[in-house]
């Protein structure tokens, strides 16, 4: 039987949620509300054994941030392929068809959290962060530092803009959060609000609002009781300090926090004990889907270099190749340059690219691990200064 990739519409509702639900167990109830692919900025894809849906795949439209740039992502999401069709290959015309359509609508780069990173790897994705939740005693946040000046208040509609730009101040000088901003963010303020129990913004003397916490309080009190911290980011130590200790004013009756987080989280550095256990851990994975698009994007100013470098073995053919990357101005810009000696230049895996793009590992990790080699081993250094130099972050699962 021929397999046929194609785009999944209305026809496909109930095939499609019925291979979600084999797999991811959702929906857990049958909702009141029609089955509907329609989502702004989601794209479905299926393959199809004959008339029968045999795997489908969603693509949706973000932007994250590497280099203090907002870069066009691919993000991938219900991947699944029914029982009786695993281990036949169908990932791969699914993977061809959707970052095909992704690269033509201009995303640079795919993303997604694996079940398995196995099933990703030999598409370019790698690990590259992890989505956690940890757990604190709330009595430790309690013993933060009092902040100086900063007060905190109930969130209304009308802080909403506000929120959104300490967000984006934070995001922006990371690798890896999502924008939360374009078509895929589309809930409005009340809704944004009504999210979760509460949203608590911390605010400067001058009004201005320096950062906030979205919680759930949960059920109970006492021993068993948790706290839901699902975001908490700040633009300054004090309101930082400021909304720990209104998270950690629970104490007497939610003995448990869980905060929402990634990386080395700055709210951490304000947290007197070692407490931070993670319960939880998504990793996240990424994919060059555009070289050179990806590869056009603000460095740090003082470095002037001409570097070449090879890509191999990316499941995206086109990839493949050798490219010259010019540092200068603050800048890096890529092009294809077919010249390149695959056999004495820097060589990347599809991966290592990947790894090196977000900054996730250094040269000298990339050559042990296989993903690197040749080149000269003296420019490790400046690949790293290109690259390097910013955390990690994700704070948004899909
Ligand atoms: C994961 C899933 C989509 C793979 O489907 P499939 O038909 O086996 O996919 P393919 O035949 O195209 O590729 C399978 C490859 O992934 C690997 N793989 C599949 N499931 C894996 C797992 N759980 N752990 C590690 N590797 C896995 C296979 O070993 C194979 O790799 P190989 O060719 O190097 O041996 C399918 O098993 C499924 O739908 N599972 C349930 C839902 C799920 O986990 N979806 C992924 C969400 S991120």
């Amino acid at each position: 039987m021929t397999m046929t990739v194609r785009a999944l519409g209305a026809d496909d509702v109930d095939a499609t949620v019925r291979l979600w639900q084999e797999a991811f167990g959702f929906p857990t109830m049958p909702s009141a509300e029609p089955a509907s692919l329609e989502s702004p900025g989601s794209h479905h894809y299926g393959v199809f054994d004959g008339p029968v849906l045999a795997a489908v795949m969603t693509e949706r439209e973000f932007d994250s941030y590497y280099g203090g740039v907002a870069v066009p992502t691919s993000g991938i999401a219900g991947v699944t392929v029914s029982a009786e069709h695993r281990s036949r290959g169908l990932l791969s015309p699914l993977f061809h068809a959707v970052l095909a359509g992704a690269k033509e609508r201009g995303a640079t780069i795919s993303t997604l959290f694996p079940s398995a990173p196995r099933i990703y790897r030999r598409f370019g994705y790698d690990l590259v962060a992890d989505f956690l939740t940890v757990r604190v005693p709330t009595q430790v946040l309690a013993q933060v530092a009092a902040p100086a000046g900063v007060l905190v208040r109930r969130a209304e509609s009308a802080d909403i803009e506000a929120i959104r730009a300490v967000y984006d101040a934070w995001a922006r000088e990371q690798n890896g959060p999502l924008s939360r901003r374009g078509v895929s963010f589309d809930s409005t303020a009340t809704q944004l609000l009504d999210a979760v129990d509460a949203v608590t913004v911390a605010v400067d003397p001058d009004g201005t609002v320096s950062g906030f916490v979205r919680w759930k309080r949960g059920q109970g009190f006492g021993e068993e009781a948790v706290l839901q911290v699902i975001d908490l980011l700040a633009t300054s130590a004090d309101a930082y300090r400021a909304l720990l200790r209104t998270v950690g004013s629970f104490a007497t009756v939610t003995h448990l926090t869980t905060i929402k987080t990634s990386g080395p989280d700055l709210a951490r550095f304000f947290i007197p004990s070692i407490h931070w256990s993670v319960v939880d851990a998504l990793p996240y994975m990424l994919k060059i889907v555009d070289v050179c698009g990806a590869l056009d994007r603000p460095c740090a100013p003082g470095l002037s270099a001409h570097l070449d470098f090879a890509v191999v073995d990316d499941f995206m053919a086109e990839n493949n190749g050798g490219y010259l990357l010019e540092v200068a101005d603050g800048r890096t810009q890529c092009r294809a340059e077919p010249a390149v000696d695959t056999a004495t230049s820097r060589v990347f895996t599809s991966r290592g690219l990947a790894l090196m793009y977000a900054g996730a590992q250094s040269s000298a990790n990339l050559r042990m691990a296989g993903h690197l080699c040749g080149g000269d081993p003296a420019q490790d250094a400046l690949w790293d200064a290109v690259f390097g130099g910013r955390q990690l972050h994700i704070r948004n699962h899909f």
